[in-house]
């Protein structure tokens, strides 16, 4: 048995330095887990789409005592996560990891859960996604949830300026740093003026000397936040509350 197709590992340049830069983002969406999944019981399932190396999986497990589906395309980002759930009993127990890609692997949700989903996680995914695959994941995302059950998405910024936004020689935003050990790691990130897609670097320093860095062009790319609102409207889905950035939404 293989593993089915799955698009260009787009993080096996950069997936070593995830999780260096995602406590802040996921510390606010535990919250919005809690209020969406934290009622479910242990017969329900939530699927984690594009669940990267298991930073908000972990999260996500301990919000709900559901089973969870972890889908994931990427084998770098898959092998931190399988390697996260892999120790732990709580998640050994009720963590499945797919390997996969949306909308691709949505279409097999009948073969992965029994019956529909109790929720469904989308965090910090849907802006690799063109339009067309980005409509419908929405769309089977919102086919596969059971009546009253939620999802948690998360949302472009209101000040998503999109085409047209400053680029790469406008000036860096620097998001994080952190040390570990004697190196320091920066994460910086522009908009391609020419595109409007995201451009994100990371860099390992030694005191002042830069020992490596590397770019990642894969394209991050969301519609305004009001536009995205349609979007997922359009696929069935109504936004119930917004939380710190994050919609939980329902299947209207
Ligand atoms: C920024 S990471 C976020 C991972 C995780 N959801 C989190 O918030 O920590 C984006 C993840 O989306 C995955 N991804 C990209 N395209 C995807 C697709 N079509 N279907 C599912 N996941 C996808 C990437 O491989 C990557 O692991």
């Amino acid at each position: 048995m293989t593993t089915p197709a799955s698009p260009a590992d787009t993080y096996a340049a950069v997936g070593e330095f995830h999780d260096l830069f995602m406590d802040e983002a996921w510390g606010r969406l535990v919250p919005t887990l809690a209020r969406a999944f934290g009622a479910l019981d242990a017969e329900a399932t939530v699927l984690d789409s594009g669940a990267g190396s298991g930073v908000g999986t972990r999260r996500l497990a301990g919000a709900t005592r559901a089973s969870v589906i972890a889908v994931e395309p990427s084998v770098t980002m898959r092998s931190a996560l399988l390697a996260r759930v892999v120790g732990v009993p709580a998640l050994t127990d009720r963590v499945s990891v797919i390997a996969g890609a949306a909308p691709a692997v949505l279409r097999q949700l009948g073969s992965l859960v029994d019956g529909a989903l109790d929720g469904f996680v989308c965090a910090h995914v849907l802006g690799h996604l063109g339009e067309a695959d980005r409509a419908a994941t929405l769309a089977a995302l919102a086919g596969g949830l059971a009546p009253g059950g939620r999802g948690v998405i998360t949302l472009p910024p209101p000040s998503d300026a999109g085409p047209g936004a400053p680029g790469p020689d406008d000036g860096w935003e620097i998001l994080e740093e952190r040390v570990i050990g004697r190196h320091r790691y920066v994460s910086r990130r522009a908009v391609d003026g020419a595109t409007g897609r995201m451009v994100s670097t990371y860099e390992m320093w030694e005191g002042e000397r830069l020992v490596r860095g590397q770019e990642e062009r894969s394209g991050w790319s969301l519609p305004p936040l009001e536009e995205f609102i349609r979007e997922l409207d359009r696929a069935g889905l109504a936004v119930e509350e917004v939380i710190a950035g994050a919609a939980i939404v329902r299947r209207r």
